[in-house]
């Protein structure tokens, strides 16, 4: 065989190779997914037309194999919002960090809003899409679950925004400038009169040493 001949070879080999290896993972993610197909059938309906898919059960319930299912297996809060945050990072998952509803998770709170509860666990799509739960307007009865009545202004907010002068961010970066300089003014203050008292004091001991 001729040295071309046998880098041809080789190279139908490894893509035969490859192929079969592509058909096995995908055929592992259809048998995950029909596994708990068999009882959950209106889940694993609502995943495939989701923007998520691609995503097998197991991506997210990374606890769970079989049935029965393990003790705990049902996400908390900030279960749920690590499952979010292992592939969505930045800006979303800064500002979450960031907001009242992300620190009261982070805190253990259990009725705060974690990724789900605004954007649904299963039945998430893009903001574009009516469907979604964040779409323009959806957002009043997302936040009506649990806020008692929103009013429309609550889909006029940005809800991830970056802290920076200019945008929806402006008014907290703002906020939290004003709030780190009135610190700094306050401490230095403070030091400023401590030192003064001191001095005074010093001075009035010097004073009644000397009298003596
Ligand atoms: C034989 C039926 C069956 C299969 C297969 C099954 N489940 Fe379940 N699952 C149930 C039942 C019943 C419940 C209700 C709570 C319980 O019994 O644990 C449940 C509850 C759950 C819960 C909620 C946990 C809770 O405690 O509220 C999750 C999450 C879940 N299943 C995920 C999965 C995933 C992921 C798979 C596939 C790996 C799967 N299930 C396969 C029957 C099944
Ligand atoms: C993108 C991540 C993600 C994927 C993929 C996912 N789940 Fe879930 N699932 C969640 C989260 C988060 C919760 C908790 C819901 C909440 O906090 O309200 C949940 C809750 C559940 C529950 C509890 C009952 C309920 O509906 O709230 C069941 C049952 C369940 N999932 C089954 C499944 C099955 C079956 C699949 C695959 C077809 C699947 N999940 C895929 C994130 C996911
Ligand atoms: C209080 C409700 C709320 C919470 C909590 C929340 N989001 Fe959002 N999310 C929204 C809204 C509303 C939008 C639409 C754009 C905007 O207002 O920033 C959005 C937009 C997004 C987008 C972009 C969607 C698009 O179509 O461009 C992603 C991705 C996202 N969120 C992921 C997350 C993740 C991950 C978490 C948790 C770490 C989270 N969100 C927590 C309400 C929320
Ligand atoms: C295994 C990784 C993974 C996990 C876990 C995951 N996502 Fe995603 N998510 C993606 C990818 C990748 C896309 C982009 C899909 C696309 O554009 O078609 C996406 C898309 C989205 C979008 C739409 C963004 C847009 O611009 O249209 C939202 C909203 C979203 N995810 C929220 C969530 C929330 C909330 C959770 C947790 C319950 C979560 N995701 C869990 C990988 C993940
Ligand atoms: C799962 C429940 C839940 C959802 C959904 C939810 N929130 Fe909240 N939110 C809370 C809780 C709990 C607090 C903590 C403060 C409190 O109890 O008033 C809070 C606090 C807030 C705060 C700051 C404190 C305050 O009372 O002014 C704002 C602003 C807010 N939410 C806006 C929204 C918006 C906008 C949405 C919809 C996009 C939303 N929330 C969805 C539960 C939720």
């Amino acid at each position: 065989m001729s040295e071309q001949n046998k880098w041809w070879l080789w190279r139908v080999l490894s893509t035969i190779v490859f192929l079969l290896l592509g058909v096995l993972a995908s055929a592992t993610v259809a048998q995950a997914q029909d596994n708990c197909r068999q009882c959950h059938g209106d889940v694993s309906s609502r995943i495939e037309s989701s923007v998520h898919s691609f995503l097998s059960c197991t991506s997210c319930h990374t606890g769970i194999t079989g049935y029965p299912h393990p003790e705990g297996a049902s996400l908390d809060k900030k279960e749920s919002v690590a499952t979010c945050t292992s592939c969505h990072k930045g800006l979303v998952t800064d500002s979450y960090a960031r907001s009242f509803h992300g620190k009261a998770v982070h805190l253990g709170s259990q009725k705060s809003a974690s990724c789900a509860d605004c954007h649904g666990a299963h039945d998430i799509f893009g903001q574009d899409n009516p469907h979604s739960k964040v779409a323009k307007g959806n957002i009043p009865e997302t936040c009506a679950s649990c806020h008692g009545e929103a009013s429309p202004g609550f889909s006029e907010g940005e809800e991830h925004f970056e802290l920076k002068p200019a945008g929806a961010g402006a008014p907290m970066y703002y906020t939290g400038k004003f709030f780190i300089w009135l610190t700094l003014i306050i401490i230095t203050a403070l030091v400023i009169h401590i030192e003064l008292q001191l001095y005074h004091n010093l001075r009035t001991i010097r004073r009644e040493r000397k009298r003596r």
